[in-house]
């Protein structure tokens, strides 16, 4: 099968963690760049990293890199790409983009002059003079950083983080794409006790549960490229009975979700249920502020509101006082919390962070502040 290139995105802040993922799907020739990464596959990969990649935002099929300057050159050269490989003579190809520190500016431009250039070639390969773009996602993106050209076809379709599980999000709910990264960030393995004392719709740990029991992401939703005919269907078919089959069904894990929103807790157990991990985590109502923990070693990953209205201050003050009492004497346990509010950890005072990573939660730029506990003792 012909060699091609995918390109991973990934949020700000998360390219490594992206890096590692796609490695770890046996990709070796690859190239980290901001915000995304580059890997050299073949079409029978599409599945695989679509219904892998647990923190990249979509997997996009790279048609093309060039340098162009002047709205000829981006049309010629457009032209030149073999889009029918992909697009086929009924496919629906919309074109979206965006444009930094490039001589060509004008976004909305700049995506008119793919499309026509798109719709030549179309119409040289076909021999057809009109297309009704009935069938199929074809997304074509044209996006220029510093005059550098790359044009890509979306494969995913929904960004990767719609998992197909959360129909219902409680307030503020963390990005499923991040959620995951922060468990993979973490010191958290399947065999370890894991708390999200203000779990909210439970994103996180339902994401610990799917790593933990290694369940494919993507395994309950479809992507834009299952219609394509240019992917053979046995492929999809055989990627998602590969993935079925290497589900972990035997570990018992050790997952607790508390809330002080009793709304929210329902909706963290129905989100549980839909991504078939509803058995794994045990979610109670209870203010973190009355929690109390026994366990010596274990790991807590929180995204706690972040006390940007007035009336949260005092609040959000105590909750951070109460996190340090609970575990101020608990060397053992390895606290991650992903916050906005830059005070935190001036109340969390077991020690100072082992690392501060900034990340960003959809537009707000927050921090993951990450303490290392010890490595409980081998039995
Ligand atoms: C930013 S949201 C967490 C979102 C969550 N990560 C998700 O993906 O849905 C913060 C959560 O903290 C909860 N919370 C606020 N004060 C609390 C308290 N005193 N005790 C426990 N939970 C609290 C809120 O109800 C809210 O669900």
């Amino acid at each position: 099968m012909d060699e091609i290139t995918l390109v991973a995105t990934a949020t700000f802040g998360l390219e490594t963690v992206v890096k590692h993922e796609v490695k770890a799907l046996g990709f070796d020739d690859l190239r980290v760049a901001d915000g995304k990464i580059e890997f050299a596959a073949t079409a029978a990969d599409i599945p695989r990293a679509n219904l892998w990649l647990r923190c990249a935002d979509r997997v996009l099929l790279k048609v093309g890199a060039f340098t162009a300057v002047t709205f000829d050159d981006l049309f010629e050269q457009t032209k030149a790409l073999p889009w029918e490989q992909w697009i086929p003579i009924d496919g629906r190809f919309p074109v979206i983009g965006k444009s930094v520190k490039s001589t060509l500016r004008s976004v909305p431009t700049c995506q008119a002059i793919v499309k026509k250039a798109v719709v030549e070639r179309l119409k040289q390969a076909y021999g057809a003079n009109w297309f009704a773009e009935a069938a199929g996602d074809y997304t074509i993106q044209v996006s220029l950083l510093k005059d550098e050209v790359q044009l890509t076809i979306d494969t995913s379709g929904d960004g990767l983080h719609k998992r197909g599980y959360r129909a219902e999000a409680g307030e503020a709910p963390l990005k499923e794409t991040l959620a995951a990264a922060l468990v993979q960030l973490s010191f958290w393995r399947k065999d370890r006790l894991l708390l999200d004392p203000m779990c909210g719709s439970g994103t996180i740990l339902i994401e610990a549960a799917l790593l933990g029991r290694n369940i494919a992401p993507g395994l309950r939703r479809t992507f834009a490229a299952e219609t394509w005919p240019s992917i053979d269907a046995a492929l999809w078919t055989k990627a998602r009975q590969e993935a079925t089959a290497v589900i972990d069904q035997e570990s018992a894990l050790q997952l607790y979700g508390y809330d002080v929103d009793a709304t929210s807790i329902a909706i963290a157990q129905s989100n549980a249920v839909k991504a078939g991990v509803g058995a794994d985590i045990q979610f109670a109502q209870q203010d973190v502020r009355d929690l109390w923990i026994d366990q010596q070693y274990g790991v807590l990953i929180s995204n706690p509101p972040y006390g940007m209205r007035m009336a949260e201050f005092q609040e959000m003050n105590e909750i951070y006082i109460a996190l340090n009492k609970m575990l101020r004497k608990k060397q053992g346990w390895s606290v991650y919390v992903l916050t906005a509010d830059k005070k935190f950890p001036d109340y969390f005072k077991r020690s100072r962070p082992d690392r501060v990573r900034k990340l960003y939660n959809g537009r707000i730029e927050v921090n993951y502040y990450q303490y290392h506990g010890e490595k409980p003792p081998r039995l």
